[in-house]
């Protein structure tokens, strides 16, 4: 009992040492951690380069005036060579610290002053919208248990909703459409107005149970090829994926797992989707205007994220639409993130899978925690700019005030995947080192996936 009391103290001020809470609470939420309940195609787009150069409120510097390094043969190759940087970085094995333990030796803390932290806080709430383009709303309704019925559907109803846009008429188009749409544009906004899509099969008895007991949805999803490249994570779940991470939702015509692999390839830090088949209504639910439980139709949908996806984030079981039920069923999870080098961003090299996070807090110049997917890409911004703000030469040698390496990481809060951690160093290092998983912190449980590092070129 002794024993455990003391392993847990220690382990608490080892994680003390690098996890920065302040910064992972202090970062704005992401808009939307799943597709908006309506929508049957969406996009969401990061701005790494702007977040990045926004996180830098001031100059930081590292503690270590020198390199930590204790070998004297470095010291030699970084007096003689310009480039000195790039070639440790490659011949790691050499000329990188002999083990993790001189570097847990030093207490000191390798993040900013508070007065800097504040400022940044106030700068990356200022900012937020600037990280994520055109997502209005978010549905993160989760409930794996049968869903509460709704209270307050009116049982009467007078239909008279009328259209009050203006409308145009031209001569190719049989009907009036409103203006600023087009011929045949009905908005499925409006109440009542037919839904778009609908791909899959009716279900009979038109019920949400049928629909969860259907065994057609269920061999679809059981059957489903895997693509290649991915692993599977999770398969026939009543619930969808709900993260930080959310990349963008497309509705397909089939259950085609090949399809929605083919999306994720395309679209810039995704490496991981989710597939489910949706009960959907086909009319836009509303009890006020007499259509409180329409008939459903079947969608194919597909979402893409930028992390791991597995059952814990499977989560959103659906919603009631007015008196009509949404739910889900059919849904796999994939994943290509652990057999995905991250692209390299400009001015870098020498991606290095880590298995932990890199914790050196005499030579670390500071970290930031942005929400969303994982993305080295906004780390090499905070570098390149928290570097100018510094006025760091680049060039030979240690300089406290020069990153001239980072490890960028997908943060996990309880299982869940947050956002990419950026830890930024004076002094490269080999992946053998990155050892930091924080543990229990604060109430949750911080894990690190997908931790890789990147040396200056
Ligand atoms: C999904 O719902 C069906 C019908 O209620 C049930 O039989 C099945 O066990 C559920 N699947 C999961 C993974 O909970
Ligand atoms: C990815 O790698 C992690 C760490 O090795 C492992 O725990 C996890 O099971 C892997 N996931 C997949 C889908 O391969």
């Amino acid at each position: 009992m002794r024993y455990s009391f003391a392993v847990v103290a220690m382990a608490t001020m080892v994680a003390g040492q690098s996890l920065d809470l302040g910064l992972v609470s202090a970062a704005p939420a992401v808009t939307a951690s799943g597709p908006a309940v309506s929508a049957t195609a969406e996009t969401i787009t990061f701005s790494p380069a702007a977040s990045g150069t926004a996180a830098v409120t001031g100059v930081a510097t590292a503690s270590a005036t020198a390199s930590q390094a204790a070998n004297a043969k470095r010291a030699v190759i970084e007096a003689r060579t310009v480039n000195v940087n790039n070639l440790l970085c490659q011949w790691f094995g050499w000329f990188c610290p002999a083990s993790s333990t001189s570097t847990k030796a030093t207490s000191t803390s390798c993040t900013t002053s508070t007065a800097a932290k504040t400022t940044a806080k106030t700068a990356a709430v200022s900012t937020s919208s600037g990280l994520i383009a055109s997502i209005t709303s978010i549905a993160s309704i989760s409930h794996i248990t049968a869903l509460p019925t709704p209270t307050g559907i009116p049982t009467t109803c007078v239909n008279t909703w009328t259209n009050t846009n203006a409308f145009t008429q031209d001569a190719a188009c049989p009907t009036p459409y409103e203006v600023g749409t087009y011929c045949g544009f009905v908005n499925p906004e409006d109440p009542c107005a037919t839904q778009p899509l609908g791909s899959g099969p009716a279900v009979s008895p038109d019920t949400s149970a049928a629909f969860l007991a259907n065994p057609v949805f269920k061999s679809a999803s059981l059957n489903a090829k895997t693509p290649s490249g991915y692993a599977l994570t999770f398969q026939d779940y009543n619930a969808s994926t709900s993260a930080a991470t959310y990349l963008g939702l497309q509705t397909l015509t089939s259950y085609d797992p090949a399809t929605c692999a083919a999306a994720c390839d395309s679209t810039s830090t995704c490496t991981s989707f989710n597939i489910y088949i949706e009960r959907d209504p086909s009319l836009n639910p509303s009890s006020t205007f007499c259509c409180p439980n329409p008939a459903s139709i079947t969608n194919y949908k597909c979402t893409l994220w930028g992390s791991i996806i597995d059952g814990t984030t499977a989560t959103n079981a659906g919603q009631w639409r007015d008196g009509f039920e949404v739910v889900i069923t059919g849904s796999n999870g994939y994943t290509k993130a652990n057999t995905t080098t991250p692209v390299t961003p400009p001015g870098w090299t020498n991606p290095q899978s880590c298995d932990g996070a890199h914790s050196h807090p005499s030579t670390c110049i500071g970290n930031h925690f942005f929400p969303g997917p994982f993305d080295p890409q906004v780390c090499a911004s905070f570098a390149q700019a928290q570097n100018i703000k510094n006025g760091a030469s680049t060039g030979r040698g240690y300089a406290n005030n020069h990153c001239n390496f980072f490890n960028a990481y997908m943060l996990k809060q309880d299982g869940k995947p947050k956002g990419t951690y950026c830890s930024l160093f004076a002094q490269q290092y080999d992946h053998s080192v990155a050892t930091y998983h924080p543990g229990w912190l604060g109430g949750s449980y911080y894990d690190v996936e997908t931790s890789w590092s990147f040396c200056s070129s």
